[in-house]
């Protein structure tokens, strides 16, 4: 069928550390073989990285976080391979996606993420220290002019290595000072960074709140303007990816995020989430955002989300919970009558998107998207089930089937499938097909 107008890609502008030509483009920075890889047990091997990160590329990622290769040699030896192989790929838009290596804010680190990400056609080198007083006191036990100037070695380091794309992020800024915040990243980006990325690290903030500190960000820094504001939010309050748009209407142009959602704790932002509200919605709520004129776009290309979704539901071990949105096993299923009913008559009347634009087909057994016969479902639905079987039943005989469906219903969970509607029809409509 084809492409609504929603779906079409957009060409994605050309790729410039710490700039973007497009005012309307968002990159997305996925960091599902980071910090998704973080989530308690989901440890990845190598090749099933490998795999994962040329899926990223060909769903379109800009930014793609291979690992924290300081963290053990097997992460080490992980991002590099994906910098030689998949750093030097060609996507099917004509892109070679940017590849990052996670270091935090000493030498010893940024050497190594350099060592792993440099083979890359564009190697991004990001680095981090902490700025909230409970980071600094507690668990760094610096003063914040002590982690200022960490901060900016670090950042010269990296540039001395040759690296020009380096990212550098204030962890915890969601709960740290706003004043602290404008002179750290006021001084990284005179000492060479491209991009601040700003972590709600805890996922303490509310979308309002998280969308200000962005827009005084770009207002109170000095030389933001010659930088791109990332976002990293944290899910700990169900709130990443609310916080991640509010982030985009108030002038980020990065986001952060992973495929499902995976993460420390309770995950990250989850890009198919992002990238689907943008779709859908990028025209009529961004417009009026500080940046850009028109609708917010990305480069994703959404038809690859299930594919990805499930490859790396399946590689980590972290299963989707079936009501997860756009990828969960019921996103698209439909179990009330009335919902059913809706559906039959027009598809648009429940579904906000269709599973074809994510990849998903209908009708497919396998593929989770339709309509269930359940204990909620009505005459119409049964009724058009069994026509679509091809049962050509009098209103009687329907009427016979749908009694009993229910009584069966009630008792069977995860609902009828067509053996059992079958054979309803034998014993109630003593029908054969
Ligand atoms: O959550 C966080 O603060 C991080 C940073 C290192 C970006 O993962």
């Amino acid at each position: 069928s084809p492409i609504p107008e929603l779906y079409k890609r957009r060409p994605r502008p050309p790729y410039v550390p710490g700039r973007i030509s497009d005012p309307d483009y968002v990159r997305i920075f996925d960091t599902t073989l980071r910090d998704g890889e973080q989530s308690p047990g989901a440890t990845l091997t190598s090749s099933e990285k490998l795999e994962i990160a040329r899926n990223l590329a060909k769903l379109g990622v800009d930014v793609i976080e291979a690992g924290f290769p300081i963290a053990s040699p097997d992460d080490f030896n992980a991002v590099k391979q994906i910098a030689d192989v998949v750093g030097n790929e060609i996507f099917d838009d004509g892109y070679v996606p940017v590849i990052a290596g996670l270091s935090r804010a000493n030498e010893r680190d940024i050497q190594r993420a350099w060592d792993a990400v440099k083979g890359a056609a564009r190697p991004r080198i990001h680095t981090f220290i902490a700025t909230s007083d409970i980071h600094m006191q507690r668990k760094l036990n610096k003063t914040p002019n002590e982690v200022v100037k960490i901060a900016v070695s670090a950042v010269k380091f990296a540039r001395g290595l040759g690296c020009d794309d380096i990212e550098f992020s204030p962890e915890d800024a969601g709960r740290s000072d706003p004043e602290f915040l404008y002179r750290i990243l006021g001084e990284v980006i005179e000492a060479g960074a491209t991009t601040l990325n700003i972590p709600d690290t805890t996922g303490w903030n509310m979308p309002w709140e998280f969308g200000t500190l962005i827009r005084m960000l770009r207002e109170n820094v000095p030389g933001a303007e010659n930088v791109v504001f990332s976002t990293h939010c944290q899910n700990d309050l169900g709130l990443a990816t609310a916080n991640s748009l509010a982030g985009a209407l108030n002038g980020a142009r990065q986001l952060e995020c992973t495929i499902n959602g995976i993460g420390e704790r309770a995950g990250n932002a989850s890009l198919e989430e992002i990238v689907m509200s943008l779709a859908l919605k990028g025209d009529e709520q961004f417009r009026s955002g500080p940046l850009g004129s028109g609708r917010l776009y990305t480069a994703i290309n959404p038809v690859y989300i299930t594919s990805t979704s499930k490859m790396v539901a399946e590689y980590t071990g972290m299963k989707c919970q079936p009501h997860k949105a756009i990828v969960g096993a019921n996103a698209f299923q439909h179990e009330s009558g009335i919902h059913q009913d809706g559906m039959i008559k027009d598809k648009s009347t429940y579904e906000i998107m269709t599973p074809e634009s994510i990849g998903l087909m209908r009708g497919d057994s396998q593929s989770g998207a339709g309509i269930v016969l359940g204990k909620h479902s009505g005459r119409n639905a049964v009724g058009t089930r069994l026509r679509e079987l091809g049962y050509n039943l009098d209103t009687d005989k329907i009427n016979a089937v749908f009694a009993r469906f229910k009584e069966v219903a009630e008792k069977k969970k995860g609902g009828l499938d067509d053996d059992d509607l079958e054979s309803l029809v034998s014993d109630q409509a003593g029908y054969v097909n």
